[in-house]
């Protein structure tokens, strides 16, 4: 078991800087992911649990204790950094071994117990060599061993996998959500990445500006998001925003999209309304909006169309995995309905 709470947390730098009145409740064996863009207070969240940082109010429980005022050493926590805080001279081996030394456990366990967790890491090959001797990636290993080698209740991660290039980042989002799930402890991680909050979390939790903004699965936040702010942070190629008119006539609302429009079913109780539309589902169609392609983006994989529409400054984006438009054409392009979004201008939050 290994719940943690944070009940009301606020640290406040000054400045509208920290995080504030912060409510979280991370389940026991959980893969929670703290998301939000730079300065949004995702590591001073995790330094709080972690016991690095005081809040100024506020508590922090595990499995209902209060551990706000222990020290970190009596929280039973281990923390990897994005630096990874090895010891420059000390073999990735002693490394891995220090917590256990401090253990006072005996020489012929703490090998045992390293050889183990290199076997499950691959990294055996390598824990006489120095971390100055290791690639990044080796390096992370190494860090993630030491943290894990400790047995703690509850992992706290802050961007670990960010120094690595795109291809190891990949192999070890695998290999970590795989450590994770076999060994089932709670584990804290920090990301700005929405990638790898959606591959790695089971929930998470988005931040703006030392707030909490949205709490769900990934995937109901990529589908429902709360606010054009989480709309916007969460998909790539990224939603289309789109300042639109609403006329309401009885049973249908009649949406203005620069100098064109469409219907919408239903009675939308607003004036002005920013929609939102993701890319996949923007359609090329017989009719609809009116569309000018006039760059198609070619990923390999997949396109990202751009399309100019009568009176709007910004480009719609669409996303197809085959090529199938020309640059220059005029096309007609549809919302997939149920997948339209509208935001209030105001207050950002999502109304339909
Ligand atoms: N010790 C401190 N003193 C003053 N301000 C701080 C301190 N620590 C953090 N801050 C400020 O609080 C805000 C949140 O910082 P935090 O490090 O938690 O952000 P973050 O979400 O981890 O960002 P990043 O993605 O850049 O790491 C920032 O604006 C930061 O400048
Ligand atoms: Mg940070």
């Amino acid at each position: 078991m290994a719940d943690i709470k944070l009940d009301k947390i606020t640290k406040d730098y000054g400045k509208h800087k920290g995080v504030f009145d912060l409510d979280l409740q991370i389940k026991s064996g959980e893969f929670f992911v703290i998301l939000g863009p730079s300065g949004c207070g995702k590591t001073t969240t995790l330094r709080i649990i972690a016991g690095l940082e005081t809040p100024d109010s506020g508590r922090v429980y595990l499995d209902d204790v209060d551990i706000t005022d222990y020290p970190p050493k009596d929280r039973n926590m281990s923390m990897v950094f994005q630096n990874y805080a090895l010891y420059p001279f000390m073999s990735a081996r002693d490394n891995i071994a220090f917590p256990l030394k401090k253990k006072k456990m005996s020489k012929q366990d703490i090998n045992r117990k390293v050889e183990e967790i290199a076997e499950t890491l691959s990294i055996s090959d390598i824990l006489d060599k120095k971390p100055g001797q290791l690639s990044g990636g080796q390096r992370q290993r190494v860090a993630l061993a030491r943290a894990i080698v400790k047995e703690p209740k509850v992992f706290l991660m802050d961007e670990p996998l960010s120094n690595l290039d795109a291809k190891l980042r990949i192999s070890m989002r695998a290999e970590l959500k795989n450590i994770q799930r076999k060994l089932g402890i709670t584990t804290v991680y920090v990301t700005h990445d929405q990638i790898e909050a959606m591959t790695l979390a089971d929930r998470t939790a988005i931040l703006d500006g030392g707030k909490l903004v949205q709490l769900d699965s990934p995937l109901k936040i990529y589908e429902q998001p709360a606010t054009i702010f989480v709309a916007g942070f969460m998909g790539d190629p990224p939603i289309n925003f789109i300042d639109v008119e609403i006329e309401n006539s009885g049973e249908q609302s009649i949406i203005h999209v620069g100098s064109q429009s469409f219907t919408l079913s239903g009675n939308i109780p607003v004036k002005k309304a920013v929609l939102g539309i993701r890319p996949e589902d923007v359609r090329v169609s017989e009719k609809g909006l009116k569309a000018k392609l006039y760059f198609e983006q070619v990923l390999g994989s997949r396109y990202i169309q751009h399309f100019k529409l009568d009176g709007l400054d910004k480009d719609v984006l669409s996303v197809s995995t085959h090529a199938q438009y020309k640059d220059g054409e005029e096309y007609y392009i549809t919302f997939t309905e149920g997948k339209i979004f509208l935001f209030d201008k105001e207050t950002g939050k999502r109304i339909l």
